[in-house]
């Protein structure tokens, strides 16, 4: 196989991988390739798999057939296959044998992808899903070019062991990215043109550094970077949530009134199953905690239904939860066995059926909840960052503090603050205005 020249990243699941992939990205282009015009016709095809949920392993074999099939239909050469992320470390040298790609490489293994291509080039499969104590981090290129809103990798892998989880098997132990990097990091990517950081770790709020100083000191010293407008982290566990980080959320001005605060479960007897540590009572004492801090919050979960053994009277408690809590948006799922994960071996699996009919109620409930949040912003002035053109001539989009999309029309520039008032709510945006004017 000849050495590629161009190359393309597709990168599923999570925030994180797309931070991955960004910074593949750029190894690759600090390596001589240069982005494909059209992914489809790379000569290097790298694919940042999600191991999470669902049928992912075999989604990456087809997703392998079909790259080469629509290549032997064009009568090109079939490209070099990279397969990344959770499934190669998941799989290992099983994917290299079953499906014959050219590289397999962990997520803590990446820095090593320009020598695993060379090496493959040279016509021998490259396999590394190593998980090395001196971190990838020192070996990637400095950050150069980003849009206004940028990822930042401070903390990854997990050591609480939900039940139900594969983050602890493919990502590894906690471990927090040292503070001097990860402000370096930041200023680097304000230089490039972020205005707004995301703080990104499986458990960002355990982030700890050297002398035990948690996320808050790092938020406190990321508000001091000049042109770094917003900052926001995700995601967090209930019982890694310090008081220092929620009085952050009342000192300083740039951290966003926004947290993803997973709970999982309603019903503590699944809770106590699914080994997540807390209670629904501890939760919400949490909340309490935080919206005593800022009573604006905007409050975001994720939710697995049909855990199992989970009963009809312990999903009701799930809505229960939501109703008490209000969130303003949430992310729910059906319970997915993970190979390898404790809970996919444990007794009364829930049937799909049930499963689909729990999953359609809870989120009617949060979608409910979520068009609640949008209709009482209705009213408030706030500033928007404007991230992107909209469909319609003159319309653009952006985020307000709390998350929400938001359009407007407007003579605006991609990554400019604009102060809205907020005239209008759909289920899932919101209409700005420019202050003093009379349509939007
Ligand atoms: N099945 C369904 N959902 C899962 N999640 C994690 N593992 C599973 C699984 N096996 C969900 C959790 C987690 C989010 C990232 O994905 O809700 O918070
Ligand atoms: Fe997975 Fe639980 Fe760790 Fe989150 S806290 S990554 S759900 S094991």
């Amino acid at each position: 196989m000849t050495a590629p020249k161009t190359f393309a990243v597709k990168s599923f699941g999570c925030q994180m991988n797309v931070y991955d992939g960004e910074r593949m990205a750029e190894l690759m282009a600090a390596d001589g390739l240069v982005p494909a015009a059209d992914p489809a016709h790379a000569d290097l095809v790298v694919l940042n798999t999600c191991h999470i949920r669902e049928r992912a392993t075999e989604k990456v074999y087809s997703d392998i057939g079909r790259l080469r099939k629509d290549a032997a239909k064009r009568g090109a050469v079939a490209p070099m296959i990279a397969v990344a992320g959770c499934v190669a470390q998941a799989e290992g040298a099983e994917i290299v044998r079953r499906a014959k790609v050219d590289v397999v490489v962990g997520p803590q293994a990446y820095h090593n992808l320009p020598a695993l291509v060379a090496k493959a080039a040279a016509g021998e499969a490259g396999l590394d899903t190593d998980m090395p104590v001196d971190s990838k981090f020192g070996h990637l290129p400095a950050r150069r070019r980003v849009g206004p809103t940028a990822f930042l990798t401070v903390q990854e892998g997990c050591d609480k062991f939900c039940t139900y989880c594969v983050v602890p098997y493919t990502r590894g132990a906690e471990v927090s990215r040292s503070f001097a990097a990860i402000v370096d990091e930041a200023k680097a990517l304000v230089d490039a043109g972020a205005r707004e950081i995301t703080l990104l770790g499986q458990n960002v709020n355990a982030w700890e550094d050297e002398d035990g100083r948690g996320l808050d000191h790092l938020i406190r010293t990321l508000d001091r970077i000049p042109g770094l407008a917003r900052i926001r982290y995700t995601t967090s566990h209930p019982n890694d949530m310090r008081q220092g980080l929620i009085d952050a959320h009342r000192d300083v001005e740039s951290l966003m009134p926004f947290l993803h605060l997973p709970v999982q479960s309603g019903s503590d007897r699944v809770l106590k199953a699914m080994n997540r540590s807390h209670t629904t009572d501890s939760y919400l004492r949490v909340i309490d905690r935080v919206r005593a801090a800022r009573s604006d919050i905007a409050l975001s979960g994720d939710f697995i239904v049909g855990f199992p053994g989970e009963t009809e009277a312990e999903f009701a408690d799930t809505l229960r939860l939501v109703g008490a809590v209000g969130y303003a948006q949430a992310f729910s799922f059906k319970y997915s066995p993970r190979p390898g994960t404790p809970a996919a071996d444990m007794a009364d699996q829930i049937a799909p059926d049930v499963m689909d009919d729990r999953l359609q109620r809870l989120q009617a409930a949060l979608n409910r909840d979520q068009a609640a949040f949008n209709a009482a912003a209705v009213g408030r002035t706030c500033d928007v960052l404007i991230e992107r053109k909209g469909k319609l001539p003159g319309q653009m989009l952006g985020k307000s503090p709390w998350l929400q999309s938001v359009h407007l029309i407007g003579n605006h520039a991609i990554g400019d603050l604009v102060t809205v008032e907020l005239v209008e709510a759909g289920p899932n945006s919101l209409t700005g205005r420019m202050p003093g004017r009379i349509a939007a």
